[in-house]
Order: C-alpha cells, then structure tokens, then sequence
C-alpha cells in the first residue's frame, strides 16, 4: 500500500512510518513540527532531541535500505495538502496531525484556538483531499478514549443501540469529554461520520488510551531512532512521567485520589492496531471504530507498579497525592469494551514488571538531563 502518515514526526508518527516501512509499504510522513514548536514554547522539551525528520529517515533508509518520504509542511493548510495527496495518491492515510496535550489546550485562549483551528482543520482538509483525488483512499484516524469521558455505564466500541418509546436506533455513542482537546476528538468523529454518510469515504477512527513505552521493533538498539520523548506535566503521558520521576528520585505525583481508571497500552501495540486496520480497511460508507487499549489501570495502581520494579532496580520512590488540576471524577465506574482489534488480529504487549524495567533502563542514561521542575502541573482546568 502506498501509506500517507501525518504527523510524522510525533510520538507515535515516527514509529508508524517505520513500521508500515518495513512491513513493505510505501511510505510518506508529513509534518510541520508544531509538536517541537511548543513544546519549546511552554518549556516542556523532550528528554532527549530526537533528529528531524529528514535526518531520522536518512538514518532509517541507510540501515534498512528502505526510503520514507519526507514532506515538511502545515496540513491544515489546504494549499500544502492538497497538491501533496494528489502527487502521492495514499491507498490510507493515518492521521496524527493535531495538538495532542489535554493541559496545552486548557492554558489560555491563543491555546485553545490553536488546537480547535489546527485539530478541526486538519481533518476537515484531510476529507477533501480524499474526496477530490481518491475517494477510496482509507482514513486511519486517531480518536481516544478521552471522548467517552467517564460514564456510568459500560462503554461499548464506539456506537450503542438505543430504545425510546418503543423504537430502536443505533448511534454514536454519548462523549463528553474532559478537556478542549478531546472535545476537538470529539467534532473530529462527528465531522467524519458526516461525510462518511454523505460521501460513503471509508474511515476507522481509533479510540486510543494512554500510550506508554520508548522502542519499538524498528528502532530497537539506535537511539536516534527512538520517538520523542515526553515527561513534563504538558506533554508528557502518565506512565511515561512516572518512570522519569522513579529516575529522578522525585515523588511520583498522583493527581487527587488517584482513583482515575483508564485503559492504557504500550506503543507497540498502537503499531500493530494501526496497521491492522489499514491492512483490514473499512468499507466505503463505514465508520468503524475501534476503543484502542489493552488493560485498565486506575493511577494508584500504575504508581504501585513503578515504585515495585523501581525498588527492584535499587530506586527508591514515593508516592505523594496533590490537587488535581483537573476537572474530572477521581473515583468512578469504568467498563470500556475493547474486542475489536483483537478479533482483527492484535497481539497485546501488556504492562509486565520486565517492560517497565526496560523503559527505566533506557531512561537512566539521561537522568541528569531531566529537569524536575517541568513535571509538576503547570496548568489548571479553572
Ligand atoms: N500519545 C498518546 O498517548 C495518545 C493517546 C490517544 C490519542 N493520541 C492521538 O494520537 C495522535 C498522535 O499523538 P502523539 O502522541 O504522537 O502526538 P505528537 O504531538 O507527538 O504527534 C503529532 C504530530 O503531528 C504534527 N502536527 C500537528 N499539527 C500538524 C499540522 N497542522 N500539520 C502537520 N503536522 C502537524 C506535530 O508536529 C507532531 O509531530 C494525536 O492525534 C493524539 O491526539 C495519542
């Protein structure tokens, strides 16, 4: 397949190119390194500086002797997108592309716009350009659990049957996110699910929880050519945070009671459910959505396990509630289905005691680049 993958240089963009690379696709990664921008601007720069992308597919090609194209450029802008996807014609499209952090959409107006504008903007130009040059071409979208929030009932995969007054109908299942960026997750599925059903285009919007974890097969042993690498209070995900918080023998910070259940998984396996569902696409005039996750941890729990493996590598640690600066419901019911991707084939990499050894292992050798202060909250919900 000829894979388009925006928001290439992110997290989980430069470990997807690599991986649908090597799995014998052709790949094109797109970027314009807003992720690098602000994080600079909110003091939240990544443990280590991974090289740009260019570099990194230098480095990827030379050893694999397999290219990735690399286009450097705003797709929200539709001048830049638009002659990109008709030069490359992509049979899927996985779209990272947007501002990512919960807290960087809470801190101001200019924030908040930002991440409405480029969010909804990119999904919205991503659409057309599908729509005018190949409306086949599968999109793989990036959702996540967070537009669920937390209800009071199970939360199926994505849709739920309803009965009212003795009719029944099926719908997207009721969201009510916690922050403006999952509302922007949010408009995204709507915004989807409008032109699937207009246009018949073929979409697989994939709820995905935290991801943790540092390598992945294809960079294994190269450190230039692991993802970034997050641990401050903006940009950083929970676990992530917590083992370069073991590291640097600072409190593990639970926010309030530490009750918050989520479903997590490790970025090995967001490689393998991303692929899967572009080897396996949706229909023409299918949404299908797919809760992308493997185990369910509430924050206490995830602390325990750190400070366990943790004291075994001779790193004692602590745990310390503080305020929540968040809005959302510390203790609640949490029941989210997640078959799906299973049934598509995914083989889980669960959260064992060796693979948060491993993660501290490669986090070590940095410890006297980790800057503390940045991990503390620095943005409150109100
Ligand atoms: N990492 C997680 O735990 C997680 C969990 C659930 C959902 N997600 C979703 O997965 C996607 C990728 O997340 P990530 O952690 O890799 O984030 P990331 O910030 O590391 O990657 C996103 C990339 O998209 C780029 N980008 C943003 N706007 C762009 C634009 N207008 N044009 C071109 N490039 C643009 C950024 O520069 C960045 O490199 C996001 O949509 C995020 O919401 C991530």
């Amino acid at each position: 397949m000829r894979v388009m993958v925006l928001g290439g240089d992110g997290y989980l963009g430069w470990p997807t190119a690599m991986h649908f690379a090597a799995g014998g696709h052709e790949v094109m990664v797109v970027d314009n390194y807003l992720r690098r921008t602000i994080a600079r601007s909110t003091g939240s720069e990544p443990l280590f500086e991974a090289p740009n992308l260019e570099a990194r597919a230098d480095i990827f090609g030379t050893i694999r002797d397999t290219p990735i194209e690399v286009a450097i450029g705003d797709c929200s802008e539709m001048m830049f997108l638009d002659p990109l996807f008709a030069r490359f014609l992509p049979d899927a499209v996985v779209h990272y592309a947007e501002q990512p952090s919960a807290p960087y959409s809470m801190r101001g107006f200019h924030e908040a716009q930002l991440t409405l504008r480029n969010n909804l903007g990119v999904t919205f130009n991503l659409i057309w350009a599908v729509l005018r040059h190949k409306p086949e071409c599968h999109i793989v979208k990036l959702g996540t659990m967070g537009e669920y929030g937390t209800p009071n009932i199970d939360i199926e995969e994505g849709w739920i049957a309803v009965g009212h007054n003795g009719r029944e109908d099926k719908f997207l299942f009721p969201r009510q996110a916690g922050s403006l960026y999952h509302t922007t997750k949010v408009l995204d599925t709507d915004l989807l699910w409008f032109y699937v059903r207009t246009h018949d285009l073929r979409v697989t919007d994939l709820m995905q929880g935290p991801v943790y974890g540092l390598s992945t097969w294809e960079c294994e042993g190269n450190l230039r050519l692991l993802p970034n690498f997050h641990y401050d209070d903006i940009f950083g995900t929970v676990v992530n945070r917590f083992l370069v918080q073991a590291v640097a023998g600072v409190p593990l910070t639970v926010y309030g009671k530490g009750e918050q259940t989520r479903g997590y998984l490790n970025l090995k396996d967001t490689l393998q459910c991303v692929r899967l569902a572009a080897e396996k696409p949706a229909s023409p005039g299918e949404l299908r959505i797919f809760n992308q996750f493997t185990e369910q941890f509430t924050v206490n729990e995830l602390a325990a396990r750190v400070k366990r493996v943790s004291a075994a590598l001779r790193l004692p640690v602590e745990i310390r509630s503080i305020p929540n600066p968040r809005k959302e419901k510390e203790e609640h019911y949490y029941n989210a289905k997640h078959s799906g991707l299973l049934e598509l084939g995914l083989q889980p990499h669960f959260m064992t005691d060796d693979v948060l050894t491993q993660m501290i292992e490669t986090i070590i050798p940095f410890k006297a680049d980790i800057d503390s202060n940045k991990i503390l909250p620095r943005v409150r919900w109100s």
